[in-house]
């Protein structure tokens, strides 16, 4: 496996096609749904309590088959999409789950070519979103301050894209004191205290660009928030959550699942003023009997913009 190549080059795990071949991550999916992912190699066997199957069955056999173990139960074999390997990949710290990765892309406005910052990268499972998304043409500098979280985040996107991209450059250390690159069109912060980091990122932000903080509490955002306002670099800063229900689909029992995901995290999002800029005092309604009028209803004190 090449140390560093370009997404044409490698051939990334998730744009081959075509028969599975030694190297390809494969996920299996057993008849109760449950999913295993494996990295084909030749002469090696996958080992479950529902018997053993070896490599050498899937090596050569197209995308989509089922295989037999040595118990006959029946494996589905698929290259795994992204979002399923972010949730089988081994992890140091908690990852950001595939609903808010795809909205943080979203959020930042990412596409090929663009030059992004993140920090930090814990398991790299955001990092992996990243650089799909930025493409060969762009850059993805990311930061980390503890190096063996930096070491299962490399592995895990070395595994995924069969190689270390090209367009990635990993760093040890603490964002705000390391980071470097200037004129950014992006950075995501996912950490404990992102306020310690608006100063750095202000820095590296071309006017315009985009500050995504993920955050984990509403004291964290309201933190977060407050920072950004008061250093007057920033525009108005939007939060949002993202929830997903997923759906039970048998027979004529189509509903909602039980069980639900309730809370992943906020996301804070900024754009970065021009130097000097100085953001138009905004216009709010006061607060219910701030002026002893009558309440008008949910929303009457809301800071939203009331220019109706
Ligand atoms: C929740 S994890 C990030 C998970 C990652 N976004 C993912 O999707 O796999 C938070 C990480 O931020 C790192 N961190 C915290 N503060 C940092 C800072 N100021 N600079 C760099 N890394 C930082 C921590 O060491 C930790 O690994």
């Amino acid at each position: 496996m090449p140390d560093t190549a370009s997404a044409q080059e490698q051939g990334l795990s998730w744009r081959r096609r075509g028969a599975f071949r030694p190297g390809d991550i494969v996920q299996l999916t057993d008849p109760r749904g449950r999913m295993h992912t494996i990295t084909l190699e030749a002469g090696t066997v996958f080992h479950t309590h529902r018997g053993q199957l070896p490599h050498d069955d899937l090596i050569g056999l197209p995308e989509g088959s089922v295989v037999t173990s040595s118990n006959t139960t029946p494996y589905l074999a698929l290259r795994p999409l992204l979002d399923d390997f972010v949730l089988s990949m081994p992890r140091g710290a908690q990852v950001i789950y595939p609903k808010d990765a795809a909205r943080i892309v979203g959020l930042l406005n990412l596409g090929p070519g663009a030059r992004v910052a993140e920090a930090g990268v814990g398991s790299g499972a955001m990092t992996c979103s990243l650089l799909r998304s930025v493409g060969d043409e762009g850059r993805l500098y990311s930061y980390e301050r503890r190096p063996e979280f930096a070491e299962i985040a490399v592995a895990n996107v070395t595994r995924w894209f069969g190689a270390r991209p090209a367009s990635w450059s990993l760093t040890i250390g603490d964002l705000a004191e390391t980071l470097a690159e200037t004129d950014l069109d992006a950075v995501i912060l996912d950490m404990l205290a992102p306020w310690e980091c608006v100063d750095a990122v202000a820095r590296s932000l071309a006017p315009g660009g985009v500050f995504v903080g993920y955050l984990a509490t509403t004291t964290q955002m309201s933190r977060l928030v407050e920072t950004l306002r008061v250093s007057g670099e920033w525009t108005e800063p939007r939060a949002e959550e993202t929830m997903m229900r997923t759906w039970h689909l048998e027979g004529l029992a189509v509903r909602p699942d039980h069980r639900m995901n309730g809370h992943t995290g906020f996301l804070v999002t900024s754009r970065r003023l021009a130097p000097g800029a100085v953001l138009p005092a905004r216009r709010r309604r006061p607060a219910p009997g701030a002026y002893g009028e009558d309440y008008t209803g949910p929303g009457s004190g809301s800071t939203e913009a009331a220019e109706d």
